[in-house]
């Protein structure tokens, strides 16, 4: 399980070389797996979103330019600090918070989105209850996460790119070998996608699904809040 206090102070040592080595680790496509997470959303215009662990804020500039009203929150102030200077507009919210206990109004979000944060939340039961509290009924819930890919040779491509040459890259580039470490260590415990939905519905979603991405390096999954329901009488 993350220790928190471990997982913040890593990425307090990382935050300067996050972006680039984000851009460099995935070649470029973590863009547009967050341009996915938007379009899985749906219409973001005047939307109220909650993006948690968010980091130096690229989900949540991703849903600004659709027009969305967007509150970032993460618990690593480097992050943050990062996340506000890269606001040009100056129109989103970065907020220091816990995704184990969320800074925000029960039911206050049309979506709730959470990008390679979960992975690192110390009780995720815990942390999905926390996005599933804030989204209103109705609103949606997405989570963006690393997976393996399912294929033999594919997966077996993957977890020597992962295990071999992201911690030497991710290491020399940031000077943190530990940090680049913890990534592949964290991904090759986590539950495929089919676990992580039943963990969705546990928590009271519905409508969940996932679609994996880029031939299963990356898994968005989504559920909704349930709406009220009238009881019959
Ligand atoms: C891998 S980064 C992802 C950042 C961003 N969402 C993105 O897509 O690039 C994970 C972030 O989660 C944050 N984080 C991890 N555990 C957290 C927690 N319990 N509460 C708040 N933030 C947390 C870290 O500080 C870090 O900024």
């Amino acid at each position: 399980m993350p220790d928190p206090v471990q997982v913040r102070s890593m990425f307090g040592r990382i935050a300067r070389r996050y972006d680039f080595l984000n851009r460099l680790l995935s070649m470029g496509i973590d863009r547009g797996w967050r341009r996915t997470m938007l379009r899985t959303a749906g219409q973001m215009e005047g939307a109220r979103v909650v993006d948690v662990c968010c980091g130096t804020g690229d989900v949540a500039f991703t849903f600004q330019a659709a027009g969305a009203d967007v509150v970032g929150i993460d618990f690593t102030p480097e992050m943050l600090l990062l996340a506000a200077a890269k606001d040009a507009a100056r129109s989103g919210r970065f907020v220091r918070g816990d995704a184990l206990a969320l800074p925000v109004r029960t039911a206050c979000a049309d979506a709730v989105t959470i990008a390679f944060g979960i992975r690192n939340v110390a009780d995720r039961a815990q942390g999905l209850a926390e996005l599933a509290r804030v989204a209103r009924p109705g609103g949606r819930v997405l989570v963006l996460e690393f997976t393996l890919p399912p294929g033999r040779i594919s997966g077996a491509l993957y977890r020597l790119y992962f295990t071999r040459i992201l911690p030497f890259v991710g290491g020399f580039v940031s000077g943190d070998r530990a940090a680049y470490r913890y990534l592949p260590d964290t991904v090759l415990a986590w539950p495929d996608p089919r676990t992580f939905q039943r963990e969705m519905e546990a928590v009271g979603l519905v409508d969940c699904g996932f679609r994996l991405l880029t031939g299963g390096i990356a898994c968005l999954s989504f559920g909704t809040v349930p709406r009220a329901t009238t009881p019959s009488t």
